[in-house]
């Protein structure tokens, strides 16, 4: 896609499902990739390794450079290791994919304070640091770049047991605004993908059991789960040059997830 190549792009929670595909993607649209884990040194080397496969054909002396940082999103010293070490090695950063995330079930009245705090301190307040670190680093070189946050469709459909991930994701909604008109004018563009039901390892209790996955799918107009690699292609769009006058907005990417399965057929006046 039109002006990926030769970026240097940062994705956070990128050994597994949504990020390492967007990791590989980015890779095969020219990028030099920093893949962000947080505990699984041997999955963010898979990850390396197909993207780098992929992109050049071959692992040794790919055109495209790739780089490994282990980090946890919530903590704000790693957060700046992480940017700063990107900015190190590729020379600068004008691709930031905000992908780290997890998420709990519990009755709302149930949560643990400790619990809340954790996943919005991910979710969230992470994707914040990592924001503000990219921005920082982009206004000191008057430089322009593009941040792109993975929320879910869960930013506006309210989702009872997961109040602190439906927090975290409608923040970032917030967030995706906020910080695209605030520099806009600076030649940052910041936007948002909000996935639908997709098959990563987040969703593992569904994805292997075909019972479950069916009843999740009953759900899609589409009638069945998106990829990880529909997710990619979303974002590699979005952080292109095709998409250059497009900032502030969510992309759902979602089967028509969001489009009220319900009023599929008429059941009421
Ligand atoms: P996943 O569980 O494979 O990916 C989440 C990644 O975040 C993992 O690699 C994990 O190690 C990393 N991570 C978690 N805590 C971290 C921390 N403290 N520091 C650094 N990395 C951390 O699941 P998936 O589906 O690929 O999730 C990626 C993003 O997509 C998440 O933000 C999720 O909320 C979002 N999403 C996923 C949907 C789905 O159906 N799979 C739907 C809507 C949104």
């Amino acid at each position: 896609m039109k002006g990926l190549a030769g970026k240097n792009a940062l994705i956070t929670g990128a050994s597994s499902g949504i990020g390492q595909a967007i990791a590989i993607r980015l890779a095969q649209e020219g990028c030099n990739i920093a893949i962000n884990y947080r505990k699984s040194a041997e999955e963010a080397e898979d990850t390396e390794e197909i993207a780098l496969q992929k992109a050049c054909g071959q692992v040794d002396e790919c055109g495209v450079k790739s780089l490994l940082i282990q980090g946890d999103v919530s903590k704000e010293e790693d957060i700046i290791n992480l940017v700063n070490t990107t900015i190190d090695t590729f020379g600068s950063l004008d691709i930031l994919i905000n992908n780290a995330g997890v998420q709990t079930e519990c009755p709302s009245h149930e949560i643990a304070t400790e619990e809340f705090d954790r996943v919005l301190s991910i979710n969230l307040r992470g994707a914040f640091l990592c924001a503000r670190e990219t921005i920082k680093h982009l206004v000191s070189r008057n430089q322009p770049g593009t941040i792109i946050n993975i929320s879910s469709v869960h930013e506006i459909i309210p989702r009872p047991l997961y109040l602190s991930y439906s927090i975290s994701k409608g923040g970032m909604e917030n967030m995706t605004k906020t910080l695209a008109l605030e520099y806009a004018n600076r030649g940052i563009r910041v936007n948002a993908i909000a996935p639908g039901a997709t098959v990563t390892p987040i969703n593992e209790e569904w994805v292997e059991d075909p019972q479950k996955k069916a009843v999740v799918e009953s759900h899609i107009p589409m009638a069945r789960a998106g990829t990880a690699e529909e997710m990619a292609a979303a974002v590699a769009f979005l952080a292109s040059e095709e998409a250059a006058y497009i900032t502030g907005q969510t992309l759902f990417v979602d089967g028509g997830l969001t489009l009220y399965a319900d009023f599929r057929e008429a059941w009421s006046a």
